[in-house]
């Protein structure tokens, strides 16, 4: 049993200064159950109580190789001591931008960003200037970070979407102005007629589809075969830039992200989360027709996008990537995870659909196949709380929120895949 007696201290003092008592939403539980962080190390943390846990939430992603990884601080360590920030290019900005374009099958240029959000802004900015076109086409459920252009039906409740022949799209937060609400077409994801339906009435006036690969926001729901593909033909009949979001996705599902994972090429993608292995680091790529019109008429910048722990950080991951088989061990320590899931939810006749892949996946309460977040929102979400919150009280740590993949890093060992799959076979006996 955990003691949270001291985080729940920790909140009320974080309360008097931050609204919450958290710098993200997203960080926010509850009141007594919100954890507050002391240390990380490898797959481990450790909260302020000094509960420890084994970490499945990679700080929402970025966290590929493990917490505080030695050989790549000790890079970032050295190359600090040269100065953060001096309003210039360095060399080895350049070397992260040759590996991202070398290992990124659809890439042939990029800029940097902090942060996924910029990223993303970004990238419809960009896509907009180049096609001289306004309209953006997003899939419900979908998140591509918190700038107005595409915070809309991402998490209401879904009932708000209207139906699916003629979605509503639903601002994610007051203060959004209604008017971007008419730049925006939603859609449930995996929607192959809606989709089709859409590009034949309003193909020649959208600049841009934007879609994560699998929905990494929402239960890692993956695309249906030929659903990225029709996205990529019709977004090439129409002259749409197809942007993929590979905040989540990049680095991860494999080295080169979903476009080597499903053989595909967008126009533009962006990066976040593990390309830094947790330094902040974010870009955007593209192919050079559309990258090129950057500085011609079209602004990207900001003080920080070079920042040099973003960029060692990014560095140094990234060296690890291409030399190690950092994704491959991954994927290894998450099928045997997610199969000794499957196996535990099936002898105790619980229905478990999962989704996404072994190092970003989820699971759902459900007998049906999940396809979109309109289907995910019917699934039964309070036995999947009531599961997370037993397993935190036993020391294993995923998301308390349903629609929050696992995440798995290199340093996830067969040891704590067995000790998680021990925690949750003992959880489901006392269910
Ligand atoms: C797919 C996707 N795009 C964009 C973002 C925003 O990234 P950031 O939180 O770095 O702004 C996220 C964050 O979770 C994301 O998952």
């Amino acid at each position: 049993m955990k003691n949270f007696e001291q985080n729940a201290k920790v909140q009320e003092r974080a309360r008097k200064v931050f609204p919450l008592g958290v710098n993200s939403n997203f960080r926010y539980w509850g009141e007594g159950i919100t954890p507050y962080i002391k240390r990380g190390k490898g797959s481990h943390i450790w909260d302020v109580g000094g509960n420890e846990y084994i970490d499945y939430r990679m700080a929402f992603g970025p966290i590929i190789l493990g917490h505080s990884y030695d050989e790549v601080d000790d890079v970032v360590a050295a190359e600090i001591r040269n100065g953060l920030l001096a309003a210039m290019t360095s060399e080895l900005e350049i070397e992260v931008g040759e590996m991202m374009v070398e290992m990124c099958p659809g890439i042939d240029m990029v800029r940097f960003a902090c942060s996924g959000t910029e990223a993303t802004m970004h990238a419809i900015r960009i896509a907009r200037a180049y096609t001289g076109r306004e309209l953006i086409v997003k899939f419900e459920g979908n998140y591509h970070g918190f700038h107005d252009h595409t915070l809309w039906s991402t998490y209401a409740p879904v009932e708000s979407y209207g139906n699916k022949r003629n979605p509503i799209p639903v601002a994610a937060s007051s203060g959004i102005l209604k008017s971007l609400g008419e730049k925006i077409i939603t859609l449930p994801f995996n929607d192959f007629d809606g989709f089709e339906r859409v590009m034949r009435s309003y193909g020649e006036q959208i600049a841009a589809v934007i879609s994560e690969p699998c929905q990494g926001n929402c239960g890692a729901i993956l695309p249906l075969p030929g659903f990225l593909e029709l996205i990529r033909k019709k977004t090439e009949e129409y002259g749409i830039v197809f942007i993929l979001d590979e905040v989540k996705t990049g680095f991860r599902i494999a080295n080169g992200g979903a476009q080597e994972y499903y053989n595909l090429k967008p126009d533009m993608a962006t990066y976040a989360k593990a390309l830094g292995n947790g330094y902040p680091l974010a870009a955007i790529g593209g192919k050079a027709e559309i990258m090129q019109i950057i500085g011609h008429g079209v602004s990207q910048g900001g003080t920080y996008t070079n920042n040099k722990p973003g960029v060692a950080g990014a560095y140094a991951t990234l060296k690890l990537l291409k030399e190690k088989n950092i994704i491959e061990t991954i994927n290894q320590r998450g099928g045997m995870l997610m199969d000794g899931l499957k196996k535990i939810f099936a002898e105790a006749g619980m229905s478990a659909v999962f989704n996404g892949y072994p190092g970003m996946f989820s699971f759902a309460f459900t007998e049906e196949k999940i396809t979109n977040q309109r289907e995910w929102s019917e699934t039964n979400k309070d036995l999947y709380l009531l599961l997370m919150e037993k397993a935190i009280d036993l020391g294993v740590m995923p998301d308390y929120d349903p629609r929050e993949p696992w995440f798995l890093c290199y340093s996830h060992s067969e040891e704590d895949i067995n000790k998680t799959l021990d925690v949750f076979s003992q959880i489901v006996k006392t269910l």
